[in-house]
């Protein structure tokens, strides 16, 4: 399975997550530095956070934007206006593009999904021309994400499969500072920079916090969905009372930090332990 993102519904994504990865996205086109002119790649392009905001804000001459998840590459498409964005479906672990077609290859919020983001971080590599620049982004779901972390730390403490699940989310290696550093100085990048970017994720009140929860999206939704009603409702009075930490119900605003890190292709090519070929030959 290449990807263990729960993806069901674009709407639900969006409240979810795709409010919040349009707010992150500026920053990450900063440290990733798109330019103009430059024939680009986006891996796991979502509902399009990262693709209309590098439209918007990049005059490049071609994006190619891929996703795993169909209901989000069918909502992309239908909301896709600019001519110079192409969206398709695709994995990250065996994309299917010629070695060296794109200037730069860009990940917002992918890797930590991806089983083996080693081999996409790889695979983003191998399609970058020599020069070229690879970047990606995940939460720094261990120490940096707030709502997140009272999310989980409050299930695990009424439930043990939430100790399981709390694990996945904030314990794997690529979400740890320098876990994308090293899967990209593996992969053979010279000059990495990983850095931290930090937003704000600003909820109205605690309905505004819990009810995206509801729709069954992404790790947490899938969590909830799984749940009795009974245990519903007590994680949701629980979540209530952190999320209010004794002040009346109304507006919290949560940290939240990403990793983010870029590499440059060398001009003479290494190899990868993690390298494949291209698995489907070139499209175009
Ligand atoms: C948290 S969402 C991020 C989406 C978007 N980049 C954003 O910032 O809103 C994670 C995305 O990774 C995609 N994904 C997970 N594994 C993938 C894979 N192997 N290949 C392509 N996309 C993948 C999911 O379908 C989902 O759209």
């Amino acid at each position: 399975m290449p990807s263990i993102f729960n993806a069901r519904d674009a709407d639900s994504y969006e409240q979810t997550m795709g409010r919040w990865s349009r707010r992150l996205a500026p920053l990450f086109i900063e440290h990733a530095g798109a330019a103009a002119g430059e024939r680009l790649l986006e891996v796991g392009c979502g509902t399009g956070s990262l693709t209309f905001t590098l439209a918007g804000t990049v005059a490049f001459e071609e994006l190619t934007a891929i996703d795993y998840a169909d209901v989000y590459v069918a909502a992309a498409r239908a909301k896709n206006r600019d001519p110079r964005i192409h969206i398709e479906q695709g994995d990250a672990v065996a994309l299917c593009f010629p070695d060296a077609h794109f200037d730069r290859a860009l990940s917002l919020l992918v890797l930590q999904f991806v089983p083996e983001p080693g081999v996409a971080v790889a695979q983003m590599r191998r399609v970058t021309r020599p020069g070229g620049v690879v970047a990606a982004a995940v939460w720094d779901s261990g120490g940096g994400l707030v709502p997140q972390r009272i999310f989980w730390d409050t299930a695990a403490m009424l439930d043990a499969a939430a100790v399981v699940q709390r694990g996945r989310a904030m314990s794997k290696p690529v979400v740890a500072p320098g876990g994308l550093a090293r899967l990209f100085s593996a992969a053979g990048l010279a000059d990495v920079d990983e850095r931290p970017l930090l937003i704000r994720m600003e909820h109205a009140d605690f309905a505004d916090y819990w009810e995206p929860f509801l729709n069954g999206e992404g790790p947490m939704g899938a969590y909830v969905a799984g749940l009795g009603v009974a245990d519903r409702a007590r994680l949701e009075h629980h979540l209530r009372a952190a999320y209010l930490a004794g002040a009346p119900d109304g507006p919290r605003s949560f940290a939240a930090i990403a990793w983010s890190c870029r590499g440059v292709v060398p001009s003479v090519a290494s190899a990868s332990p993690a390298r494949r070929g291209p698995a489907g030959g070139a499209r175009k």
